[in-house]
């Protein structure tokens, strides 16, 4: 099972480098920084909205939720990435989901609004090639976040099979490739 850093490596060499974008947040990172509030209700407006997500939180939950996305965020424009940063994406952020039962594609979803909501605002408080810049940094940032989220979403239930049943990690894999060959035969035969 992949560890956190070989999933970042693996994010890099497919989807390109980290450093630079890290570079062009950081030299705004005071600036995007004050918009954490502005963020987090938004976000929080969204997901109590909408009646899948809304009852995953309990009532009186919301102003520490709050608080956790802004600290999500204030560090997450920061531009300072090291080990501990993602480490913290991987083992907090992503298994506390886990552990709420929380459906992966909700806060892949949940990403998707950030980064719009991120891309209003720039637009709103950069000329035009520095905001750019600006929103694909964000987005490739946030973007391998949501690599380490899923992959330890999928580490996370391929471990509790594990656990509970015995089965090796190659014994489940080699079971979920059957699986879907055939699943992936019944659909070109139904076409
Ligand atoms: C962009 C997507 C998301 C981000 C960045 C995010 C961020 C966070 C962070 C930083 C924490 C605190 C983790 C800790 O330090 O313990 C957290 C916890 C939590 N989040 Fe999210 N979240 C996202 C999406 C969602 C979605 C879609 C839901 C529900 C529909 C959700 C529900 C929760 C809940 C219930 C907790 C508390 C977990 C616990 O019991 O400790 N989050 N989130």
């Amino acid at each position: 099972m992949k560890n956190y850093l070989q999933i970042l490596k693996d994010f890099e060499a497919i989807a390109g480098p980290i450093e630079p974008h890290a570079q062009v947040l950081k030299r705004y990172a005071s600036k995007l920084q004050r918009w954490s509030s502005l963020f987090a209700k938004a976000f929080y407006d969204r997901l109590f909205s909408y009646e899948e997500t809304a009852r995953i939180f309990k009532e009186e939950e919301r102003p520490e939720r709050e608080r956790s996305l802004k600290t999500w965020y204030e560090r997450t424009v920061s531009g300072e990435y090291d080990d501990d940063f993602w480490k913290w994406q991987y083992y907090r952020v992503g298994i506390a989901h886990v552990a709420r039962g929380i459906p992966n594609e909700f806060v892949v979803a949940a990403m998707s609004f950030v980064q719009r909501a991120f891309l209003e605002k720039v637009k709103e408080e950069f000329p035009p090639d520095e905001g750019a810049r600006v929103y694909l940094a964000f987005k490739h940032v946030t973007d391998a976040i949501v690599a380490l989220i899923s992959a330890g979403y999928m580490n996370s239930y391929l471990s509790g099979i594990s656990t509970s049943t015995g089965m090796s990690l190659q014994l489940i894999e080699r079971h979920a490739v059957l699986i879907a060959k055939k699943e992936y035969e019944r659909a070109n035969q139904s076409d």
